[in-house]
């Protein structure tokens, strides 16, 4: 073999792990899931997000993501988008069983539940791949030791991109560690922008029209004892800030918990 021809292995940088590919699936032409295998030092708190990522070259190319199973899961479960040309989703899209990918060392984030003050319903405000970290609490049996009504709402353009979700509550409900909870005390509300549905329009709209209320016969938000986490795209997040505020929410962080939380669904 002549020099020119060998091919250095580049190994990945110590603030990344390089873990093995699980399980993937494909649910629409724009949406994947993945499992990679768990670090045995690799620890997090339901809600929180972690860089992922390939090598790129002789460097790292690394996205934020939600992790979407919970902090007992013995793997790590995510749920992404297929950009076509985005830098990692074009290729991080083709990952096969047994691929391997880059893991940040550092979870962090602040949909996590010590970041709100104690109350009596969830409700956990999604659009599209920004339910990832819901899947996450939504299997934590802290969340329903902390509250007596969880409740996700998931907006999305299209109806195919409801299944996640869907697939997501039933196997919830059927989990042996949460589902018996999950079943009295969880509840998913989809509303679709772009298609014929049940619930039509997005989330912001169906809060302040009251819609999502009679939809799920329950009173409106009240600071008082409702709590919020919102994950969705930019603009999303400006807009539930902005309506949750009005509503008099007060936005809380990890050193001074609230009554909302937010954080960016991460893409690119
Ligand atoms: P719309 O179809 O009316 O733009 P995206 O796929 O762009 O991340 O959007 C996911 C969902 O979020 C869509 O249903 C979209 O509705 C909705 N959305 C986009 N911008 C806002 C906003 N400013 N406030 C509330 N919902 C929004």
């Amino acid at each position: 073999m002549s020099i020119e021809t060998l091919e250095v292995p580049v190994a990945p940088p110590a603030n990344v792990y390089a873990v093995r590919v699980t399980a993937v699936k494909h649910y629409t032409p724009f949406l994947f899931s993945f499992s990679c295998e768990r670090p045995g030092a690799f620890r997090f708190r339901s809600g929180e997000f972690v860089m992922i990522g390939l090598m790129n070259g002789p460097k790292p190319l690394l996205r934020a993501y939600s992790i979407a199973s919970p902090a007992w899961g013995e793997q790590l479960e995510f749920y992404s988008i297929k950009v076509p040309d985005g830098p990692l989703t074009s290729r991080l899209q083709n990952i096969k069983v047994g691929d391997e990918i880059l893991l940040g060392k550092k979870p962090t984030g602040t949909l996590v539940l010590d970041a709100l003050t104690p109350g009596k319903r969830l409700f956990l405000v999604s659009t599209g791949t920004g339910i990832a970290p819901f899947a996450s609490l939504i299997r934590e049996p802290e969340t329903y030791e902390r509250y007596d009504e969880v409740i996700v709402t998931h907006t999305c353009r299209t109806t195919p991109e409801l299944e996640y979700g869907y697939e997501l509550i039933e196997q919830t409900k059927a989990d042996p560690l949460v589902g018996e909870e999950a079943a009295k005390k969880l509840r998913l509300v989809t509303s679709v922008t772009r298609d014929p549905h049940p619930l039509q329009g997005r989330i912001t709209t169906l809060i302040e029209n009251g819609e999502l209320f009679k939809h799920l016969d329950e009173p409106p938000l009240d600071p008082a004892h409702d709590r919020v986490m919102i994950c969705g795209s930019a603009a999303v997040l400006q807009a539930m800030k902005e309506l949750c505020e009005a509503h008099g929410f007060v936005e809380g962080s990890n050193s001074e918990p609230g009554s909302f939380v937010i954080e960016r669904a991460f893409a690119g």
